[in-house]
């Protein structure tokens, strides 16, 4: 679509400079544990970047694993309940790199139609074929993969980025199995809030550490820093040292962010309550919205998804509720595939009672009416 096709028809994105100050209740981002601006956080990030430099200076496979990326991807792998870990610049770096190297020409992947963009675009790299199951469906998964001969693989959010729901792991991973499938989970909204102490989903599900079973995390949502990790068997691991394109071609994640997921990481170690606590806050942001006749789906995580009657609607109603001082995310077509706008909330650890009360409060006296 050409940039006047897309003024005319509202879709134009633009960017806000957040000011460092900003006065804003933020209940937009994913720093769901409040760890991005946690001292121990920001003081691991400083101290890494100081003794390791401001960049990797170069790909993982030359100069860019340090030390303390070894460091990470050991702890992170132990906490998750996996084999082996490996870091990335990102999570849409990890789930490229997970889908590209778990498939060739001749494998079958079935793709949650409600899956994030950067699973998408991983299969879109894949050399496989793709066939997109129904959102949060493991019979249509099992259906899609019969009678398939060769390499499968299932792919899925823990939970769905847009509405917050959690995929139905146990029963996808049984499907997978009756069908000689391997399972791929990206736990971007899982980990640090789902499982004991925020383990993640699969933790959770009990299928972390399976042999047939490789999961993704972002660290830029509750551990507050910067980039992702996939995690799974070491020979899984391995094999995507040697041919993940967007880990091989791509230069290692700065040192800060690496340092401020580890100090994160073990803060979350430390105090495990403040996964709980996300979700007891995200459960009555959703209870108290719902009580007003607000339509919310049920989160399963920390994300509360707000049913708008209209993408203009939606719009208006985010507007209104930053111009009162609450940054609240706004999900209109075509970013969301099923065609309904919503707000998209998020809980936060660090959330007082009167931040919740008066998040509460604004948002439904914005709210649509009619
Ligand atoms: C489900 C999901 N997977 C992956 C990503 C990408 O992670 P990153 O921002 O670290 O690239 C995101 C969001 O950013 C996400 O919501």
């Amino acid at each position: 679509m050409a940039q006047t096709e897309r003024q005319r028809a509202g879709l134009v994105r633009t960017l806000r400079p957040r000011p460092a100050d900003s006065p804003l209740l933020d209940l937009a981002g994913n720093d769901y544990l409040g760890l991005a601006r946690h001292p121990e956080v920001t003081h691991g990030a400083a101290e890494a970047a100081h003794r390791w430099g401001a960049g990797a200076t170069g790909s993982r496979l030359v100069t860019g694993s340090t030390e303390l990326h070894a460091l990470l991807e050991a702890e992170l792998a132990a906490f998750c309940g996996f084999e082996a870990a490996l870091v990335l610049s990102s999570g849409y770096a990890a789930n490229l790199a997970a889908v590209t190297a778990l498939t060739d020409p001749g494998t079958l992947v079935v793709s949650d139609a409600g899956n994030h963009a950067s699973l998408i675009d991983g299969c879109r790299l894949s050399r496989g074929r793709v066939a997109v199951a129904p959102h949060a469906d493991p019979e249509a998964v099992r259906a899609a993969l019969t009678g398939h001969d060769g390499r499968a693989l299932a792919v899925t959010d823990s939970v769905f980025s847009v509405d917050g729901d959690a995929a139905p792991l146990p029963e996808l991973a049984a499907a997978c199995r009756s069908r000689g499938a391997a399972l791929l989970v990206d736990d971007a909204h899982g980990l640090g809030i789902l499982g004991a102490g925020g383990r993640g989903a699969l933790s959770a599900a009990g299928l972390a550490g399976d042999a047939d079973v490789v999961a993704t995390v972002t660290l830029s949502k509750s551990l507050g820093s910067q980039g992702g990790a996939v995690l799974g068997p070491a020979r899984v691991i391995e094999h995507l040292v040697n041919t993940a394109r967007s880990f091989i071609f791509d230069t290692g994640l700065a040192p800060a962010a690496v340092g401020g997921a580890l100090a994160a990481l073990r803060l979350l170690v430390r105090e495990p309550d403040r996964a709980a606590r996300t979700g007891r806050i995200a459960r009555e942001l959703h209870g108290r919205l719902t009580a007003a006749g607000l339509t919310t789906v049920r989160p399963d995580a920390a994300v509360i998804s707000v049913r708008a009657p209209s993408p203009e609607a939606a719009v208006r109603w985010a507007a209104d509720c930053r111009a009162a001082g609450l940054a609240v995310g706004c999900f209109r077509p075509p970013s969301v595939p099923d065609g309904i706008s919503r707000l998209r909330l998020t809980a936060r650890a660090d959330l007082t009672q009167e931040q919740l009360d008066r998040a509460v409060a604004t948002i439904l006296a914005t709210a649509p009416t009619g």
